[in-house]
């Protein structure tokens, strides 16, 4: 086995305060990031279209089955907190949990829902034990995480054994993609990947089967947390 050598006491250094700084640059771009839907959740309700609860409903449909058989739910980016209702009415005896970057956001999630479970943090750092919940949803939030891969290996670590993660949106890719580029500034760049990158970025968080469904209309990904073999 090759010997580890440690690098010099400077080398060290420079390492560290180059990690250092990336950490700071990403820690302000976090901040822009939660400042934007900050600014954004009192305009949030009112550019959604009036059929928007129909929609949402049409969505869960195929997953009504693992909404019905969950025990614990995680829903990430839940924003205003639209789809809480529609969870609670499709997992009746689940505990559901909604996450969002946005203090603002949930105020508003808050007055939509006074008995729901809100929760203000970043889904890439969740402080959450590991096999939490048995459903983890994400709607309409996955492409403004910063670094994807590592925010589903985060999900998939809150995720129990055989538990299923869901990524959502009520429209297809291009549209999705064209409205953000359309605002630009720090959302200009947040866009969905084809629905076979998609794939390859849930199976490397550890995830098989993946059923992805990307076409004009909608776009989602699915992907089950493997079971471990008895030891
Ligand atoms: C486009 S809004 C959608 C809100 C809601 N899901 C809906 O469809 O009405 C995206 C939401 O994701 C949240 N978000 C973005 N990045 C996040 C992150 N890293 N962790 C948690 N929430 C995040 C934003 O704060 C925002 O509320």
């Amino acid at each position: 086995m090759a010997h580890y050598k440690p690098p010099p006491k400077g080398v060290q250094a420079i390492f560290r305060a180059i990690y250092t700084q990336a950490e700071e640059c990403r820690e302000t771009f976090m901040d822009t990031l939660r400042e934007f839907f900050d600014h954004l959740a009192d305009e949030w309700d009112a550019q959604q279209p009036p059929d928007r609860e129909e929609k949402l409903r049409d969505l869960l449909t195929p997953f009504r089955p693992l909404l019905q058989e969950a025990r614990g739910v995680l829903e990430i980016g839940t924003g205003t907190g639209a789809l809480i209702p529609l969870l609670r009415e499709a997992a009746p005896t689940a505990r559901i949990l909604s996450v969002d970057l946005s203090h603002r956001m949930l105020q508003y999630a808050r007055r939509r829902c006074p008995w729901a479970s809100l929760l203000q943090a970043d889904a890439r750092h969740l402080p959450l034990t590991p096999q939490a919940v048995d459903l983890v949803v994400c709607h309409n939030a996955f492409p403004h995480f910063q670094d994807k891969p590592a925010t589903l290996m985060e999900l998939a670590r809150v995720l129990a054994e055989g538990g299923h993660l869901l990524i959502l949106h009520d429209l297809g890719r291009e549209r999705v993609n064209a409205i953000h580029q359309g605002v630009g500034g720090v959302i200009g760049n947040d866009l969905l990947p084809s629905g076979g990158e998609l794939g390859r970025m849930l199976t490397e968080a550890g995830l098989s089967p993946i059923h992805i469904r990307d076409d004009p209309e909608q776009y989602w990904g699915v992907g089950q947390k493997a079971i471990s073999p008895p030891r």
